[in-house]
């Protein structure tokens, strides 16, 4: 273990679950417990969790749930030792020195390691820039105007000519191929091992607390790909990073400009712009508008001029628009892209452009627009029926209504012939036109069997009510929970009990953080929904219940593994016994 138990003890006892998550989701009480919107999935009501007795969270919307440690790593994605850090400071506690050899350091915490790689690559990308092989880059970047102010700011580098080059670099820092392999930076094969890139201007992926989690690389001139970027590994999800969001979460702007490639952000950037940044090579996803989301509600789309910029607009748009962010799409003609805009143009004609940036939803009725030719009645009639259509995705009358007039004016029709084919469309095709659906949570798939599900609900009972232990006593043990993960928590939270008479949940998690992440896992096992609207009766008649599922079940596995006699009639008494059992409940 990186730090002593008692360590990690204390800095998560001396971090308040409800303080620390109050600074990243509002939280209101409702019972014993708080509850907010879920920062780990897109919810509109609040089915996320916490609880100060228990010390812990739980969303029962996706099930992410564990202590003030475990929050602090999903939210901040960052590892285990980080996480510590980051608490302890909080709490003015000072670590003591972890021991460590690079060998045990890359066993305890391998994304340190890979994070630690990637900082040492970004470093010799850089440094080769400005040494005279490196030459071509920077001729490169300069001629694409970047300032030497850029270049660094975003610390740009180059990828030599050589091979192998990186990778023997590497392999003179003591790293060996089975960690050089987890990096995505290299292929290892039997024959040898190259460098991933080579011959390319490197751009660096920060994620936001500016780590490198991740390269792109760019051919100089023509060549394919145009961009070759890192794999997903273990530091690096694409779909949850944005590029230049580390430092446009800085920016003081209301807003946040969304665009296509590197060389936009960087350009924008440059310019002034630094409230800029790009999904990188993959299409906006919900994970990245849940990102932005804590920074902003507002979204200003530059993406390409193209085909395919608008299809990619087109896409984003009810992405953000679900995640709570209001988007705007800017007009980029004549040019391609911002660089290219901006290049052209100038910062403040840019800025004219962000100020008319027309609010999403026009923008999706222009494209509309565009596929029908207005000149022919039949077609023309065609496009207001679509248009009407796509009022109707409105539920809310007043907003319909305010978005029909804007469109009325913009195209020209009368507001109240508008407002009249929305709403014969809306009653002929019965679909709009009433309130939204009564939200769901997405329910998690519940694959696993009732056993399963009573095990989690004993857990979670005995810990609310630790006088149910001396229940049990002599009936159920660790040893009757199913798989090695309940039996382990089983084990822990039995044995908390013995020994302090109660049971702090939260401490028990600990054990599942470092290495094998099981966390969210355990986490679930604490927080079973417990039917609170039964009555007393009821209460103790489900208890005994889950109490005789468990045990029975159990006993059914042992039959099934018995090997002599003795043991089944041993087994055979024990369930018999089990049928004439009565609990006693105060
Ligand atoms: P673009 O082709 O629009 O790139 O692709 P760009 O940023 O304008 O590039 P320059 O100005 O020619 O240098 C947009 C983004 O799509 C990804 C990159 O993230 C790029 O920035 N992409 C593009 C790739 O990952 N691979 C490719 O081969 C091309
Ligand atoms: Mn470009």
């Amino acid at each position: 273990m990186y730090y002593p138990d008692d360590v990690i003890e204390e800095v998560r006892a001396r971090n308040d679950i409800v303080d620390v998550i109050s600074q990243y989701v509002t939280l209101k009480k409702k019972g014993a417990n708080y509850f907010g919107l879920c920062p780990f999935h897109n919810e509109k009501s609040p089915s996320f969790s916490v609880s100060p007795g228990k010390q812990m969270y739980y969303c029962f919307g996706c099930g992410a749930g564990g202590n003030v440690i475990t929050f602090i790593m999903e939210y901040e994605n960052y590892s285990f030792g980080e996480a510590l850090k980051y608490l302890a400071d909080r709490a003015g506690i000072t670590l003591p020195e972890a021991e460590d050899s690079k060998e045990a350091r890359a066993q305890r915490d391998l994304k340190n390691t890979l994070l630690e790689i990637n900082r040492l690559a970004a470093n010799y990308f850089y440094y080769q820039l400005k040494q005279p092989q490196g030459r071509p880059g920077y001729e490169y970047l300069k001629n694409r105007r970047l300032t030497d102010e850029t270049i660094t700011h975003f610390g740009l580098g180059f990828a030599n000519k050589t091979p192998d080059d990186l990778y023997r670099y590497m392999r003179s820092k003591g790293y060996d191929d089975s960690i050089l392999k987890e990096t995505g930076l290299f292929f290892i094969e039997e024959r040898g091992a190259r460098d991933k890139f080579w011959n390319r201007v490197m751009f660096p992926i920060l994620d936001v607390n500016n780590r490198v989690i991740g390269f792109g690389g760019r051919v100089m001139g023509d060549g394919e790909p145009k961009y070759l970027n890192s794999p997903e590994t273990k530091l690096f999800d694409k779909s949850r990073n944005l590029f230049g969001l580390n430092f446009a979460r800085k920016s003081r702007e209301k807003y946040l400009l969304i665009c296509e490639g590197y060389m936009d952000v960087i350009a924008m950037h440059q310019a002034g712009f630094t409230n800029a940044v790009a999904s990188l090579g993959t299409a906006f996803t919900a994970q990245h508008a849940l990102l932005l989301k804590r920074y902003t509600d507002q979204a200003v789309l530059t993406y390409d001029s193209d085909g395919a910029g608008i299809r990619a607009a087109l896409r984003a748009i009810p992405i953000l628009k679900e995640a709570g962010i209001s988007a705007k799409v800017l007009n980029m003609k004549p040019y391609k892209d911002p660089d290219e805009f901006i290049k052209n143009l100038g910062r403040e004609e840019f800025q004219k452009r962000i100020d008319e940036a027309v609010n999403s939803f026009l923008f999706e009725i222009s494209v509309i627009r565009s596929e029908y030719n207005m000149q022919d009645p039949e077609s023309k009639t065609g496009f207001y029926n679509a248009v009407a259509k796509k009022l109707l995705e409105f539920p809310e009358k007043l907003e319909r209504d305010n978005y029909t007039e804007a469109v009325a004016r913009e195209y020209m029709i009368p507001a109240e012939d508008l407002k009249r084919l929305v709403n014969s469309l809306g009653e002929r095709g019965g679909f709009a036109l009433r309130t939204p659906e009564q939200e769901r949570p997405k329910k998690k798939k519940e694959k696993d069997d009732g056993v399963r599900k009573s095990q989690r609900l004993l857990l979670t009972w005995l810990i609310e009510e630790p006088k149910l232990f001396e229940t049990i006593r002599g009936i159920i043990t660790p040893e009757d929970f199913t798989d090695e993960l309940y039996k382990r928590a089983a084990g822990l939270v039995f044995d908390e009990y013995e020994k302090n008479g109660s049971i702090e949940p939260a401490r028990v998690l600990n054990h599942f953080i470092e290495g094998d992440e099981q966390y969210r896992e355990a986490a679930a096992l604490f927080n079973a929904r417990l039917d609170e609207s039964l009555s007393n009766e009821e209460q103790r008649k489900a208890f005994s219940e889950t109490i005789k599922k468990i045990k029975r079940f159990s006993l059914e596995e042992r039959s099934k593994k018995a090997s002599d006699i003795r043991e089944l009639q041993e087994i055979i008494r024990q369930k018999s016994e089990l049928n004439n059992l009565q609990l006693t409940l105060e």
